[in-house]
């Protein structure tokens, strides 16, 4: 029997459920055994968000500085073949439970296992997985397979839809214009697809799997345009995250103060500076094509953007 260990945290319960279409398939197979382990952070974040407080969580988000997490009821010395790492993106970082759980005692499960992560976010996951994967290797892990479910819609839209989602829990559409908040239904039931393929890679989840299962079904798509902008964005973070976390811990006024400023800021980056540089690495695209697509190859490994099995797996 595959024993396959699920380790998430999802705050509205989406990448739960993304998690659970996933494995869907796998559910009544006599050949699997799932051991589902929700992280839970000793102190709940807010949701919805607060304005101030969600602004506020980015310094000892980009930092790493992770919050203390309830215990974990799974046992990390049992036998697992596989584990699913199924986590957000905060600010282009793992969401502080996750980066909490890799950094816990815990996370000695993860020692010589491979690991699948699962991710579902509003759309810039690039800077969150490079960090994954460091946090990854440094306890021993494998990683054979990354699934990113993205919010849908285009990128103007989600840029209105996911804020006002995780800052007033309103999640339906608007205007016409704007659909829903997070990833729709049809992405996350079409995930089954990814458990179907583990299912027929029984034998070799059990000998201890080194290749990736999931190439083939679309589990992830780069889009080349935020390479920079993520660039730009994580080093912005980490330059004024350490300022403001010299100012003091969350919630305190001098720091509260000069967060409201790097708001603004921010804000202006975004409307300006990043589409400015979105047109021109549009322009120099013929003269560094060679070298996006060796990012974009490198950024989808391990599972890739191929779509040749999908046919096979999208039906039950
Ligand atoms: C504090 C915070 C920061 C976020 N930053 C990002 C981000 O940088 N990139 C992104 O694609 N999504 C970002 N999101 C969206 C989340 O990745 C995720 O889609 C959303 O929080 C719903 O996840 P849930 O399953 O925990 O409810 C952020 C969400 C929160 C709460």
């Amino acid at each position: 029997m595959a024993r396959i260990l699920v380790i998430s945290y999802s705050q509205t319960g989406q990448l739960d459920r993304a998690a659970r279409a996933m494995l869907s398939p796998l559910a009544d197979d006599p050949g699997f055994e799932i051991v589902w382990e929700r992280l839970a952070p000793q102190t709940p974040y807010r949701f919805p968000w607060r304005f101030l407080d969600f602004f506020d969580t980015f310094p000892e988000t980009v930092h790493l500085d992770a919050p203390a997490l309830r215990p974990t009821t799974f046992d990390p010395d049992a036998r697992y073949d596989l584990v699913i790492l199924a986590y957000t993106v905060w600010f282009l970082s793992p969401a502080l439970p996750v980066t909490a759980f890799l950094k816990s005692p815990a996370a000695r499960v993860l020692a010589g296992k491979p690991v699948i992560t699962l991710i579902a976010c509003r759309n810039m996951w690039l800077s969150a997985q490079e960090t994954v994967k460091e946090l990854l290797v440094a306890r021993g892990a494998r990683l054979i397979d990354n699934v990113v479910l993205i919010d849908q819609g285009p990128t103007w839209a989600t840029f209105v839809t996911t804020p006002r989602w995780l800052l007033t829990g309103r999640k339906q559409g608007f205007w016409r214009v704007f659909p829903p908040a997070g990833v729709s239904e049809q992405a996350i039931a079409a995930s089954a697809r990814f458990g179907r393929a583990l299912r027929d890679a029984r034998d070799l989840i059990e000998s201890g799997a080194t290749e990736p299962l999931l190439f083939g079904l679309a589990a992830v798509q780069v889009n080349p345009a935020y390479i920079a902008s993520e660039r730009l964005g994580k080093r912005s973070f980490l330059i004024w995250g350490r300022l403001l976390r010299g100012l003091g811990q969350p919630g305190n006024a001098a720091r509260r103060a000069v967060l409201i400023v790097y708001i603004l800021f921010l804000v202006t980056l975004i409307l300006t500076i990043v589409p400015l540089g979105v047109l021109a690495r549009k322009m120099l695209r013929p003269l560094i094509r060679t070298r996006i697509e060796r990012e974009v190859t490198r950024l989808e490994a391990p599972s890739g953007s191929g779509v040749e099995r999908i046919a096979k797996y999208m039906q039950g």
